[in-house]
């Protein structure tokens, strides 16, 4: 039946209208309308309860008692993504403790030319399209995609940028494979075939974990000679990897080792770049339906930078900016779900569940739910951020897009700062709107996505 509504669905685009969860999620939007706050489906043999009520996913979410890990089951998932995400226990806390300082925002602040550069060479290629007419359409789907793509070689890798720049292609193709495979990957020992799919994708992770391996060979060389840069996400960790195993040396599984910083930096690309340029392609349809807000965002930008180059202080301080995005979050999270599962007996409301139950909090709906955001929950209103995020979601765990608890995003102030900057050049340059050709239709392709592509017309200022 999921599969069934999905596809149909997906065959109709929708009106330009925000109240998008039944065509994105249908089933499970279907189930909840029926069913109430906390329903069961089926995920094949697995029983999955739907879980829509604040308080519980908040138990579920700080898992105070070990009581809830991350599902194993998505092997369309696993196939790109291994590292923090998927880890549980100590090795989880290892890893987070290891990379954390890496997201420290002081740390943050120093990858801000990074930032800036990679916006810019869009910006530039962008001016260029429009200079002779004055505006030019425009999909900025793949334009935003390869931003942050490129966003992501550079401040991961500095200067092994352009080895950076291989990996995010080949990791691309991979993922486009992994789409064209798509329900296959379910079938049991799939993966062990030898198609031409299969062996192209091996072949792929070798080149590469051998790209990966060299840059991280000739980082960790240079950290001994006391010459590697502290600027970028790899020097960061491994300069971070190094302090711990110095200091706890004598202990058992200190430090990561060379496989595991690797599948790190493969875990960088995968979280990082497609769920940015979600926040980003959404952002300027959004604005281009509501030309109001982009007014009023554009004139927060000149007000704070002019036509300069914004800087890390006035970034922080964009207030209609930042409303604009987390309501963009909020209506069009990238990722519309999350996922737990039981890991022993545990009783979550009412109700005792077994080991190996798996628990789907569909973010998507908890933000367009009427119940908790009120009878406007459709509407784009960012002056509901106003007050900051907890007065917005009245002090409840109903604004999830990062996650929540302990494994919240490690990205998230990376993610806002990268969205704020490119924003900020955007306004700066170009006011925007929607082409004739563009067609509203959001699915979710792992990342909330736009079917069809993004057809803008830009205008330059
Ligand atoms: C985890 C969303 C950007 C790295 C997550 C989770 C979500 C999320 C929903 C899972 C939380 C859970 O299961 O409880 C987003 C969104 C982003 C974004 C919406 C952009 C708008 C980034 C960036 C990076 C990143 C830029 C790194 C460069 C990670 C990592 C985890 C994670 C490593 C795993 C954390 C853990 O399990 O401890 N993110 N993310 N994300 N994200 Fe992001």
């Amino acid at each position: 039946d999921e599969v069934r509504m999905r596809n149909e669905a997906l065959s109709k685009p929708m009106n330009l209208s925000h109240d998008i969860a039944p065509r994105v999620v249908p089933f499970v939007h279907q189930t909840i309308e029926k069913y109430g706050n906390m329903s069961v489906t089926w995920f094949g043999r697995t029983p999955r309860i739907n879980v829509m009520d604040p308080d519980l996913i908040k138990d579920i979410l700080s898992n105070k008692f070990g009581q809830f890990e991350k599902p194993k089951s998505n092997p369309l998932i696993r196939l790109f993504v291994d590292g923090l995400v998927s880890h549980e226990g100590e090795k989880w806390a290892k890893h987070r403790r290891i990379i954390n300082p890496a997201f420290h925002i002081e740390k943050l602040k120093r990858m801000l030319p990074a930032f800036y550069t990679s916006c810019f060479e869009m910006i530039t290629k962008w001016e260029k399209l429009v200079a002779l007419e004055g505006s030019c359409e425009l999909d900025i789907w793949p334009e935003l995609q390869n931003l942050t793509g490129d966003v992501i070689s550079r401040t991961a890798f500095g200067s092994s940028y352009d080895e950076g720049r291989r990996i995010f292609q080949l990791q691309n193709e991979q993922a486009k494979i992994v789409m064209d495979v798509a329900l296959s990957i379910y079938i049991p020992g799939y993966r062990l075939l030898p198609t031409k799919r299969n062996n192209r994708m091996k072949e792929i992770d070798r080149e590469v974990r051998g790209l990966l391996r060299r840059i991280v060979n000739k980082r960790e060389k240079a950290i001994k000679l006391g010459e590697a840069s502290k600027d970028d996400l790899l020097g960061l960790l491994l300069e971070s990897n190094f302090k711990e195993i110095r200091e706890h040396g004598n202990e058992k599984n200190i430090g990561m080792n060379v496989d595991e910083v690797i599948e790190e930096c493969k875990l960088f690309y995968f979280a990082g770049q497609e769920t940015t340029s979600n926040l980003l392609v959404w952002t300027m349809v959004v604005l281009s339906m509501h030309p109001e807000w982009q007014m009023r965002a554009r004139e927060e930008v000149l007000q704070s930078f002019g036509k300069d180059k914004p800087d890390f202080d006035g970034i922080n301080h964009l207030k209609v900016v930042s409303m604009i995005l987390y309501e963009v979050l909020r209506l069009y999270p990238p990722a519309v779900a999350l996922t737990r599962q039981t890991y022993k007996k545990v009783k979550l409301g009412d109700v005792y569940l077994p080991p190996r139950v798996e628990l789907s909090l569909p973010t998507i709906l908890i933000h367009h739910s009427r119940e908790l955001w009120g009878e406007d929950a459709q509407e784009f209103k960012p002056e509901r951020f106003l007050g900051g995020v907890s007065k917005a979601a009245n002090n409840q765990v109903s604004f999830i897009p990062f996650g929540w608890g302990p494994r919240i995003c490690i990205g998230q102030n990376f993610a806002m700062i990268e969205a704020k900057m490119a924003l900020a050049l955007i306004l700066q340059h170009f006011s925007f709107e929607l082409s004739p050709s563009y067609a509203h239709a959001p699915c979710t392709i792992i990342t909330l996505q736009p079917q069809y592509g993004a057809q803008i017309i830009l205008h330059k200022l």
